[in-house]
């Protein structure tokens, strides 16, 4: 059986390095930055790997920024979605495991017991890094997918990961704010699923969400208006229009949202997340709101 390597004297002990960065920033902020420098797993950090001396620099430097409140995955422009690595910066929102979740479930949904038959046609609205719209690509192979966003910015970084994938004649981009701006008219009972993580954080909650969200992620991303269901309620009011009879429309909603949703969409099904929480709102085509 082959000995993991061990540090020659120019280099440093992948665990030794962890060890004393574990004492400054969260252990898993380390592990991250660390098997992202050496392009490893996160387990073989534990098998003593030998870092070179410049790697061991670029460890030290990238951590003392996430000291400071820096998210680790912006320091290395990656994130880990489902089975994705995206590349991300500050134009887009990082992809949560909740969203994880969200897709997981849309997708069992349209895989139910009738899936529909032919090409699907997916709706992404507010797609931010690309990460659900590339996620529902990859499980529909035949399916297109139109990947929203009001941010030309974020639309960048969603393009780049798109082409990094090779889905580019399958994943489209539509620059607009609303389900009812005009380009949305043709595809009117022809859309399988809408799914959307909105930005749904009430205003007055954004001064108390944690430092690296609050001074790193993008506004646009998390404030979602007085109650933080501006883009909600307009996803209630115009995404069924867009659906096939046996259509989805999918979402993720804040915990405080459950009564506002069922008031606009009296089938709305609201689920919680695995840690319990009100997190996911599902509405299918031919319900009436
Ligand atoms: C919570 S982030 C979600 C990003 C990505 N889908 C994810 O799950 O990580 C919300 C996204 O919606 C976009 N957005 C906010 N308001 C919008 C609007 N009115 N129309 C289209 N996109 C909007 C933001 O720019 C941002 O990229």
């Amino acid at each position: 059986m082959s000995r993991p390597a061990r540090p020659s004297t120019s280099q440093v002990s992948s665990f030794e390095l962890l060890r004393k960065a574990a004492r400054k920033v969260p252990r898993s902020d380390a592990e991250f930055l660390l098997a992202h420098l050496l392009g490893c797993r996160r387990h073989e950090l534990y098998s003593g790997l030998g870092v070179p001396t410049k790697t061991a620099r670029r460890f030290h430097s990238l951590a003392a920024k996430a000291r400071s409140g820096a998210p680790v995955q912006y320091l290395t422009h990656s994130a880990p979605f489902l089975d994705l690595d995206l590349y991300v910066d500050r134009r887009v929102m990082i992809p949560r495991p909740e969203t994880e979740e969200l897709v997981a479930r849309a997708l069992t949904r349209l895989r139910g017991p009738k899936p529909a038959a032919g090409r699907r046609l997916l709706v992404d609205f507010g797609t931010g890094s690309g990460c659900i719209a590339i996620a529902l690509a990859r499980s529909f192979p035949d399916s297109r997918v139109l990947a929203v966003d009001k941010s030309l910015t974020a639309l960048a970084v969603a393009r780049r990961n798109v082409l990094a994938y090779g889905l580019e004649r399958r994943v489209k981009f539509i620059h607009a704010r609303f389900l009812d701006d005009p380009v949305f008219a043709r595809l009117n009972g022809r859309v399988d699923l809408v799914i959307s993580n909105p930005p749904y954080v009430p205003a007055r909650r954004l001064p108390r969400l944690p430092k690296r969200v609050r001074d790193y992620e993008p506004k646009m991303s998390l404030d979602g208006g007085p109650k933080g269901t501006n883009i909600v309620a307009m996803l209630l009011k115009h995404g069924p229009r867009l659906l096939k009879p046996r259509g989805l429309l999918a979402m993720e909603i804040d915990w405080s949202h459950g009564r506002f949703v069922r008031r606009l969409a009296r089938s709305a099904e609201i689920e919680k997340d695995l840690s319990g929480r009100i997190r996911y709102a599902f509405l299918k085509g031919s319900a009436s709101t």
